[in-house]
C-alpha cells in the first residue's frame, strides 16, 4: 500500500471511530490506539500536502489562522418558534392544529429544546461542505472551519448508508455542562470574565477566530430538522432516525404523542428529569410529525404554525438579603454584591448574587433583611429579581445605598455621565487596581507569562516584591524562593517566563498596558498604524481619530493614558527592561536565496520545518507549498513522497539535503 493509499484508509477508519466514540458512545478501540492512528495520519499528511482535505479527521485539532466570517444567505430562512410558558396555550396550539387539519388524526413529535445556538449544515455527496449560524434568520455567518472541529458532527457520512446526494440539516450546537464548568474554572483562574451560561459559552466559542481554541472547548451538537427536496420520508421522526444511521447525533429522547395527555406527560417528565441531562435545555418543542400536514398548516411571517416551544420556568427561591458588599476590579469599577442566607436553587447552594450597579439596587428598592427572589433562568450566575413585599414587617431594614468611598483605599468614588458603574479613580495606589493591571499584563492574550498566575501575583504583591508590571523584570530567583530555597525550580520558571516576554511583539505589549477601551484588535490597529509607542504617545487627537477603527472614546482614552505621568514612567521602565516598544520589521540577513521559491518536504534532523521556513525568509527566499516550474529547489528531508519526487523529476527540479542547504546559507 502506498503512503497516499494509507492516508485514505486511515481517514475512513478514524471517521468510523469518531462516530463510535462521540455519537453512539460505544468506542471499540482505546484512546491511545486512536491517538496513535491520528498521529500516523498527521505525519503522512505532512508528507503529502497534495492530499489536503478540509474534511480529514485531522482538522479536528483546528488551526490558529484567524478567520473572518463571511455572511451567507440561507436557502430557506431560519425561523424561530412561537413560545409559551403556559400549559393552557399548549392546549390552544393542539386545538388549532386539530382544526387546521379538519379533525384528521395527527401525531405530535415531542422533543427537548436544547439551549445552545442553531446551526445549518449542508452536505454534498456525504461530505460536510458548509456550516452557517442563524444570524438574522435570512443570512448567517459561515463558521465551517470551527464546526469541523466538533466531534459529534460528521465530516463524512457513514459509507453506504443511503443519504441523499445533497441536503441541509439543522440543529443546535451546545456546550455540555461538564465542558462549561471546566472552561469557567480555567477562566476564573486567569481572572477572565466568566460565561453566564452554556449558551453564551457555546456561541462565544463558535464565533472564535481560532478553530484551535474551538477544538479545545468540547462543543457538542444535536440535529433536529432535516430539509431538502430529496429527504427520504414524509415523517419528521422517521427522517431523524434515518439521519442517525448516516452518522448524525439525534436526541434519543424524541417521542411521538397521539393525544394532549401524552404531550403533558412528556412535559411533566422532562420538567424534572432535565436536571439529570449532561446538556442545558430550556423547554420542550412540539412539532406536527407528518410533513404533508406541516405543509398544509404552513408558516406565519415569523414561525411555523405546525410547531411551538413550551419553555421551562426559571427556577426561583426566596431568601433573606443579609448584606451588600462591594468588589473593586482592575479598571476601578465597583460592583455591588448581594450576600444572602444560603438557599438551594437549581442544583447548587446560592449565597451571593451580583447586583450590577446602583440603578438596579434602586429599581429593586432593596433593604437589608428583605426577603428576595433569586432566579437562575438557565443563567449560572443568580440574579435577584424582586422583593417579597408581603414579608416586610413594620421594622423595615436599612435601605441599601451605594457606597460613596472605595472599600479598598477610601478614595471618593465617581460615576461618569451616561455610565451605570461607579469607579474608584485612585488608579495609582488602590491595591486591587494595581494587582488587576499586573494580572492583565501577564494574561495569555497579553504578555502570556504563563508561569505566573493571579495567586502568585497576589502573593508577590502582598510580599511587597511588585507594585507594577515593570517590577516583574527586576525579580530574581533569590527574591522569589525565599530563604529556604525550597521553591527554586518554580522560581526559576517564573523568572524565565518573565524574561521570555521581552520577545512579545509590540501590539500585544500595547494591549498588555491595559489602556481603557484598547482591546486586542484596537491595539493591533494602533501598532500597525503608528509602529512605535512614542508615535502613539505624542499623536494629536485628530491623528488618532484619522485611523480606521478608532473613534472618539478610544482616542480620548489613549490621550488620557499618556497624559498621566505615572503611565509614562511605567512605559519607560518597561522599555528599559527590554520590552518591545516598536514593531520589529524583519530584516533579511543575506540574499543567498534572493527571490527563489523553495518547497520544503519530508522530515528533518537539525531543525523543524518551521525553522527552515524562517531561514528561507531570512535569507531572501520564499517558502512555497506546491512544486511548479518556478520552484528553485526542494529542501528535502527523509521520506519525500513519491508523487512529489515524480513531479520534481518531471520539471527537472533538484532536491537539496538539509546539510547542503545549511551550507548554502552560511557560505
Ligand atoms: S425546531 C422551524 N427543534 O429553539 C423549526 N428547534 O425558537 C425550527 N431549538 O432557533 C426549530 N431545540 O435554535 C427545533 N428540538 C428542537 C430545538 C430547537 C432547540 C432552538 C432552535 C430555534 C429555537 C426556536
Amino acid at each position: 500500500m502506498t503512503e497516499v493509499e494509507r492516508i485514505y484508509q486511515l481517514r475512513e477508519e478514524l471517521h468510523r471511530h469518531n462516530h463510535l466514540y462521540y455519537v453512539t458512545h460505544s468506542p471499540i478501540i482505546s484512546d491511545q490506539e486512536f491517538d496513535h492512528l491520528m498521529a500516523e495520519l498527521q505525519q503522512l499528511e505532512n508528507l503529502h500536502p497534495e492530499t489536503a482535505d478540509p474534511n480529514s479527521p485531522s482538522v479536528r485539532i483546528g488551526s490558529d489562522l484567524s478567520q473572518e466570517f463571511t455572511q451567507v444567505p440561507h436557502q430557506i430562512p431560519m425561523l424561530s418558534l412561537g413560545n409559551t410558558y403556559d400549559r393552557e396555550e399548549v392546549r390552544d396550539f393542539y386545538r388549532r392544529i386539530s382544526e387546521g387539519l379538519q379533525g384528521k388524526p395527527f401525531d405530535i413529535c415531542c422533543e427537548l429544546k436544547f439551549d445552545g445556538l442553531s446551526i445549518s449544515l449542508h452536505y454534498e455527496k456525504g461530505k460536510l461542505i458548509r456550516a452557517v449560524t442563524r444570524g438574522d434568520g435570512i443570512q448567517g455567518d459561515d463558521v465551517t472551519a470551527n464546526v469541523r472541529t466538533i466531534h459529534s458532527i460528521p465530516l463524512q457520512l457513514t459509507p453506504g448508508s443511503n443519504y441523499p446526494e445533497t441536503f441541509e440539516i439543522r440543529g443546535e450546537i451546545l456546550m455540555p455542562w461538564a465542558s462549561f464548568e471546566k472552561l469557567n474554572k480555567e477562566r476564573e483562574a486567569r481572572e477572565e470574565p466568566l460565561f453566564a451560561n452554556p449558551r453564551n459559552a457555546a456561541s462565544g466559542t463558535l464565533k472564535n477566530k481560532s478553530s484551535k481554541i474551538v477544538a479545545g472547548r468540547g462543543l457538542d451538537a444535536y440535529l433536529y430538522y432535516l430539509m431538502g427536496k430529496d429527504i427520504p420520508q414524509r415523517s419528521h421522526y422517521d427522517n431523524l432516525q434515518l439521519a442517525a444511521t448516516w452518522g448524525f447525533q439525534v436526541s434519543p429522547h424524541m417521542r411521538l404523542a397521539r393525544s394532549l395527555e401524552e404531550i403533558y406527560d412528556f412535559i411533566s417528565y422532562w420538567e424534572e428529569e432535565r436536571k439529570n441531562l449532561p446538556v442545558a435545555t430550556d423547554g420542550i418543542v412540539l412539532k406536527v410529525n407528518d410533513i404533508t400536514q406541516q405543509e398544509h398548516l404552513g408558516f406565519t411571517a415569523k414561525s411555523p404554525r405546525w410547531a411551538i416551544a413550551y419553555k421551562f420556568k426559571a427556577e426561583r427561591a426566596l431568601t433573606c438579603l443579609e448584606a451588600v458588599t462591594y468588589q473593586v476590579g482592575r479598571t476601578g469599577a465597583v460592583t455591588p454584591v448581594a450576600n444572602m442566607a444560603p438557599v438551594h436553587l437549581a442544583g447548587t447552594t446560592v449565597r451571593r448574587a451580583s447586583l450590577h450597579n446602583e440603578d438596579i439596587i434602586k429599581q429593586l428598592d432593596l433593604h437589608i433583611g428583605d426577603m428576595v427572589y433569586v432566579e437562575k433562568a438557565g443563567e449560572i450566575i443568580p440574579q435577584i429579581v424582586g422583593v417579597d413585599l408581603k414579608s416586610r414587617t413594620e421594622k423595615l431594614g436599612k435601605a441599601v445605598t451605594f457606597i460613596s468611598h472605595c472599600p479598598e483605599c477610601g478614595t471618593q468614588l465617581i460615576r461618569y455621565e451616561g455610565e451605570a458603574a461607579h469607579y474608584c479613580p485612585n488608579d495609582a495606589t488602590c491595591p486591587p487596581q494595581l494587582k488587576g493591571r499586573i494580572e492583565h499584563y501577564i494574561c495569555r492574550d497579553a504578555m502570556n507569562i504563563d508561569s505566573l498566575g493571579p495567586e502568585t501575583v497576589d502573593e508577590y504583591f502582598e510580599r511587597g516584591l511588585i507594585h507594577d508590571a515593570a517590577d516583574l523584570y527586576h525579580l530574581s530567583v533569590a527574591d522569589l524562593c525565599g530563604a529556604d530555597r525550597t521553591r527554586l525550580k518554580s522560581a526559576q520558571k517564573v523568572v524565565d517566563g518573565i524574561a521570555k516576554s521581552r520577545e512579545v511583539p509590540f501590539e500585544r505589549v500595547l494591549f498588555a498596558l491595559g489602556i481603557r477601551f484598547v482591546g486586542k484588535v484596537v491595539a493591533k490597529t494602533l501598532a500597525q498604524h503608528f509602529c512605535n509607542i512614542d508615535a502613539i504617545k505624542t499623536a494629536p487627537l485628530e491623528e488618532l481619530l484619522s485611523v480606521d477603527g478608532i473613534g472618539t472614546v478610544i482616542a480620548q482614552s489613549v490621550k488620557q493614558y499618556f497624559g498621566e505621568p505615572a503611565n509614562i514612567t511605567l512605559v519607560e521602565r518597561l522599555r528599559e527592561a527590554g520590552v518591545q516598544m516598536a514593531v520589529v520589521r524583519r530584516e533579511t540577513v543575506s540574499d543567498h536565496l534572493s527571490s527563489q521559491s523553495i518547497v520544503i518536504s519530508g522530515t528533518f534532523i537539525h531543525h523543524s520545518r518551521k525553522e527552515y521556513a524562517e531561514m528561507i525568509e531570512l535569507h531572501g527566499g520564499k517558502n512555497v507549498t506546491s512544486i511548479s516550474a518556478k520552484t528553485a529547489f526542494i529542501l528535502a528531508g527523509e521520506g519525500v513522497g513519491p508523487s512529489k519526487l515524480a513531479k520534481a523529476q518531471k520539471l527537472g527540479i533538484s532536491l537539496i539535503s538539509e546539510d547542503d542547504f545549511l551550507k548554502m546559507i552560511t557560505d
